[in-house]
């Protein structure tokens, strides 16, 4: 039994399922489409919502300092990334990674863990959205009833009628095809990365000095009885839990962390890439660098412009020029964040799909789910089945209840993905790598120790809410996903493919 769970897919197997006609993706991206692609995901609620929530709560302006410690685990996971979707280019991230090296269990859990992260990401940014865009309609004078609007601040029944029609409408995108998405994505990117780059430029004028006094507000004791909501690692040394002081950087970075999601997704693409060997690592690579230098210069400016105290937690870039006197660029701001949110729920969306689509192929999930659609050869029954779960999601779900869960899931996969680099160079050290992670076993151990470091600065109710999830995913494992692998059963003949539409 043991060896079943742990038996690995072979990396050519890997790659050959690709090339089944049935089962295969369009190959259309390039290194700049994933790029685009990856800072159409990246920037997104993490730094037009957290930033001032994490500045408040958690750090005051070294929440600049937040995103550098973020940034360099994030830095350490990518090169990771890079080395196994150069390896192993085939949709699924890491799940594919760690079915080729660590053995379906682990891949299973991972694949679990990606789909519903992924998909709860998705939720929470569509929610997001919608209050940017309620702020605008507020603005013309048109309001949504309040059972339409979410269940923030809701009494009673609440549905958030725009966030649930933002992901129905992105899922048909979806189903049209990868090329009509990025085409669109192109184009909200550079309007997004535009009003990044206005909060930075013309915020800077409106910077002052006394505002960074002091950079690191010292720690101050939280309120007794929150035990659960305390980072765990500071309930494991039973230090008295705090926020601020240097801990409180290292909270604030596991939270923003959630500004970084994305880059891994471009790995997701792998599949769909004209040169995936080239073009995935600088991808990956390239998006997450331009971000990671746009979030602290952001977070400066904006702890800059307001005192930390008085950040709004909604709309922080927006209402900071708002309390300077200059409600025209909030207005800029508020819109373009409402568009490039666009994109991050199509990236999140498109992403667990795929994640969804290649557990389906190799047999851990029900095959239906991976027969491409004849004309528009995308995955269009996982990608509809979980485009209408998350639309539902999205209309009944709070922010900030979500958002924590996200982080540690996908930290998890950071872990897994850092030590297949290490275990896959040992049992195939001679598959070809064109993007090879630096001095390993080094940097991958360096990554682990990073990440679990962030995790363990989430809240113990999270850790908690975690482990519900996986052991859900277990239950699942045994009672469908063993019997039916596809390595189980590698004499199975093929299901008839679909018949083509006319
Ligand atoms: N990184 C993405 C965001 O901040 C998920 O919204």
């Amino acid at each position: 039994m043991s060896s079943s769970l742990f038996r690995t897919k072979n990396v050519e197997q890997s790659i050959r399922d690709t090339e089944e006609p049935e089962h295969a993706l369009k190959k259309s991206l390039s290194a700049l489409d994933l790029t685009v692609f990856g800072v159409g995901v990246i920037i997104g609620t993490g730094i037009f919502v957290l930033t001032g929530q994490v500045a408040k709560n958690n750090a005051g302006p070294a929440v600049a300092l937040a995103f550098v410690a973020s940034g360099v685990v994030c830095a350490l996971a990518a090169l990771c990334y890079a080395e196994f979707a150069s390896t192993v280019p085939v949709a699924g991230s890491a799940y594919t990674f760690s079915y080729a090296s660590l053995g379906e269990l682990p891949a299973w859990i991972i694949g679990w863990d990606l789909v519903l992260e992924f998909a709860l990401g998705t939720a929470v940014v569509a929610v997001g959205w919608s209050g940017y865009i309620r702020s605008l309609l507020d603005n013309a004078g048109w309001h949504l009833p309040e059972y339409l609007s979410g269940r923030d601040g809701a009494h009673g029944f609440g549905f958030d009628i725009l966030a649930a029609l933002l992901v129905l409408v992105l899922t048909a995108i979806l189903v049209l095809g990868m090329k009509l998405s990025a085409r669109i994505t192109s184009l909200v990117v550079a309007i997004k990365v535009a009003v990044v780059l206005i909060v930075i430029i013309a915020g800077a004028f409106f910077v002052r000095g006394d505002n960074y006094r002091p950079f690191i507000p010292p720690a101050q004791p939280v309120p007794a009885g929150a035990s659960l909501k305390a980072p765990l690692v500071q309930l494991m040394f039973g230090w008295a839990p705090a926020n601020f002081g240097v801990m409180g950087i290292f909270t604030a970075a596991s939270v923003v962390f959630f500004a970084f999601i994305g880059f891994d997704i471009v790995a997701t693409a792998a599949e769909e890439t004209r040169n995936p060997q080239r073009d995935v690592p600088r991808g990956i690579l390239g998006s997450l660098f331009i971000c990671t230098v746009l979030y602290v210069a952001v977070s400066i400016v904006v702890t800059g412009m307001q005192n930390y105290t008085q950040l709004s937690v909604d709309a922080p870039l927006a209402d900071a020029f708002k309390a300077i006197g200059h409600p025209w660029y909030a207005g800029v701001i508020s819109f373009g964040a409402a568009i490039g949110l666009t994109t991050v729920c199509l990236i999140l969306l498109l992403g667990q799909t795929r994640v969804f689509f290649a557990m389906s192929r190799d047999g851990l999930l029900p095959r239906f789910f991976s027969r491409v659609h004849p004309r528009f050869r995308t995955p269009h029954r996982p990608t509809i089945l979980l485009g209408v779960i998350i639309a539902i999601v999205a209309g009944f779900t709070s922010l900030s209840e979500l958002a924590e869960l996200v982080n540690i899931g996908t930290l998890f996969a950071f872990v897994v993905v850092a030590i297949s680099v290490i275990i896959l160079r040992r049992t195939r050290p001679d598959l070809p790598r064109a993007f090879r992670t630096p001095w390993v076993p080094f940097v991958p151990i360096l990554s682990v120790c990073a990440t679990l470091w962030l995790m363990l600065n989430l809240p113990a109710e999270t850790w908690l809410r975690f482990a519900i999830w996986m052991v859900i995913g277990f239950v699942v494992y045994f009672l469908y996903g063993r019997s039916h692998s596809r390595l189980a059963r590698p004499e199975q003949p093929e299901p008839e493919p679909a018949p083509p539409m006319s």
